[in-house]
């Protein structure tokens, strides 16, 4: 019966799809193919426009039935292809962030004739205004210096000042360099950190995430940190094994904040309400 749970298969996700329940799944969690040539060895990141934009919208179309009522989704893009696939989305959902991941890339060369870019776009997309969404979960809690800062009388007591603040929609978390511990052999392998952030915002604890384009599992393995299921896809044979073996590993506390990660570098010291 729920022999898809707990499992990422390494399959083709339009048709190992089918195979899920129709509203079974609280949250969606993905990061398909931008589209911008990279090799995951199998073509599908180097499709021509019309046919990865019609290629998108099937897999969407077999993977939000999945969804319950109340479910989420969040989608990785990039500002190429945001734009139509965000048009998409919209047909059939309701649009309530676009979050921007600034990858703190450093400065050091990159585009000539262009700006450099530097971030993704994640599109986060709900199905109905009851959406789960435990915002308390994912909180950012203030510096004490800030808590000091805020002694005068209006501010005692303030329960926003002893919960921390919600997450803007700028993260700013740095990209995975080779010497992250994290850090596996896929070259678009997204931090467990943002993962997390997403899962615990957007799932409820023991319910179920899908990443139809599980990559090297991040969002597999955020699941099973949290104390939530997962199920998914992911077609190339070497990446599902680099997958068996993260959820393999001896359990590791959920993120930590990596050393010289700032996330929300926007909203420093700044005051929540
Ligand atoms: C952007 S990567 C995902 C990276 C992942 N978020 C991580 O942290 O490692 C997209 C992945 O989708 C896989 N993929 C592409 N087409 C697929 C399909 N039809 N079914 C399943 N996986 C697919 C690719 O092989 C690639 O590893």
């Amino acid at each position: 019966m729920t022999a898809w749970l707990d499992q990422v298969f390494c399959e083709d996700a339009l048709e190992g799809m089918a195979r899920i329940p129709d509203r079974s799944i609280d949250l969606i969690l993905t990061d398909p193919p931008y589209n911008l040539g990279k090799d995951y060895g199998n073509g599908s990141d180097q499709q021509s426009v019309e046919d990865y934009l019609a290629w998108t919208e099937r897999w969407i179309d077999c993977a939000l039935p999945k969804l319950k009522d109340n479910g989420s989704l969040y989608i990785f893009l990039t500002w190429r292809f945001a734009p139509e696939i965000f048009v998409m989305l919209k047909r059939r959902m309701t649009m309530m962030n676009e979050i921007i991941w600034d990858r703190r890339v450093p400065s050091m060369g990159g585009s000539t004739r262009s700006f450099s870019s530097v971030h993704d776009t994640i599109g986060f997309f709900v199905k109905r205004k009851d959406y789960y969404f435990d915002l308390d979960s994912v909180r950012i809690p203030y510096d004490a210096e800030t808590k000091k800062a805020r002694s005068r009388s209006i501010f005692v007591g303030a329960k926003w000042l002893e919960v921390g603040y919600n997450p803007k929609d700028l993260w700013s978390v740095s990209r995975l360099h080779r010497e992250h511990a994290e850090r596996v052999d896929h070259p678009t392998q997204k931090p467990l950190e943002i993962i997390e952030r997403m899962v615990k915002a957007s799932c409820p604890p023991g319910g179920v995430v899908l990443d139809p384009f599980m990559g090297s599992g991040t969002t597999a393995l955020a699941a099973k940190r949290l104390g939530r299921h997962f199920t998914g896809f992911e077609l190339n044979p070497a990446y599902c094994a680099t997958i068996a073996e993260r959820l393999s590993a001896p359990a590791q506390p959920a993120t930590k904040k990596r050393k010289g990660v700032r996330v929300d570098a926007a909203t420093e010291g700044v005051d929540q309400a």
